[in-house]
């Protein structure tokens, strides 16, 4: 499965996706993070949009304190381990080869006296899903998970199935290609969609998405 960036001016940050690990001051903690990009790909480096999904978490503007959280497609962790560190109980799910890698990432960032807010599990989007109950989570976060367009409808199900009707999911994304744009537009068919926050210098898109009520009313 890959990932492959087009843009020309991609050099540093593809150098950087090449590194063995990546640090970051987050949450008040100093955030280390192991990457192989040689051996696992795309779920095993972090990118930009899982940044400024900290980043916009770390602003305060979605309340985590005891908040039922999960992370799709989680690859290193971050999201999720920031989000654990700002008070939140957060299950951080990706695919089954990804998950040693991601479980010691969480483990040696998440102190011992929180590790206990913290469970990595496998969630392979559209698979197994009645392990996830309908409204189990307050907040679903999903960093550069809209990327490849063969997973679109199982992610699609997989964002239908976990959402109540209060359930709010944040989805950063970087829009590569216009197939990214239909997926936001399929995901309008069921959720009201809107874009809270986008940052320039990375070119990251933050929306924020809730299920439409269905009207029973004739
Ligand atoms: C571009 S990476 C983003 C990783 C991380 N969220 C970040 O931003 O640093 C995409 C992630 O989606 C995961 N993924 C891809 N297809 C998936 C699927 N069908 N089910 C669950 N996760 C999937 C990959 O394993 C990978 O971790």
């Amino acid at each position: 499965m890959a990932l492959v960036p087009y843009d020309e001016n991609l050099l540093p940050a593809l150098a950087k996706l090449h590194q063995t690990s990546a640090e970051f001051h987050l949450a008040n903690h100093r955030i280390r993070l192991s990457q192989d990009w040689n051996r696992l790909g795309v779920a095993a480096v972090v990118w930009d949009a899982a940044v400024v999904l900290c980043m916009f978490l770390e602003m305060g503007k979605v309340d985590l304190k005891g908040k039922r959280v999960i992370e799709l497609g989680a690859g290193t962790g971050l999201v999720g381990i920031v989000a654990a560190l700002l008070g939140a109980n957060v299950t951080i799910t990706d695919r089954e080869p990804a998950l040693e890698f991601l479980a010691a990432n969480v483990r040696d960032n998440i102190p011992p006296s929180q590790q206990g807010a913290v469970q990595v599990s496998e969630l392979t989007w559209g698979e197994n899903l009645h392990l996830y109950p309908t409204g189990s989570f307050d907040l679903i976060l999903g960093a550069d998970i809209v990327y490849l367009e063969e997973t679109f409808p199982a992610l699609l199900q997989t964002l239908e199935h976990l959402s109540s009707e209060t359930t709010v999911v944040l989805l950063s994304c970087r829009i590569r290609y216009e197939r990214d744009e239909r997926f936001l537009m399929e995901l309008r068919r069921s959720f009201s969609v809107q874009e809270v926050h986008y940052d320039s210098q990375r070119d990251i898109h933050i929306y924020r998405a809730v299920k439409n009520t269905k009207n029973t009313e004739l």
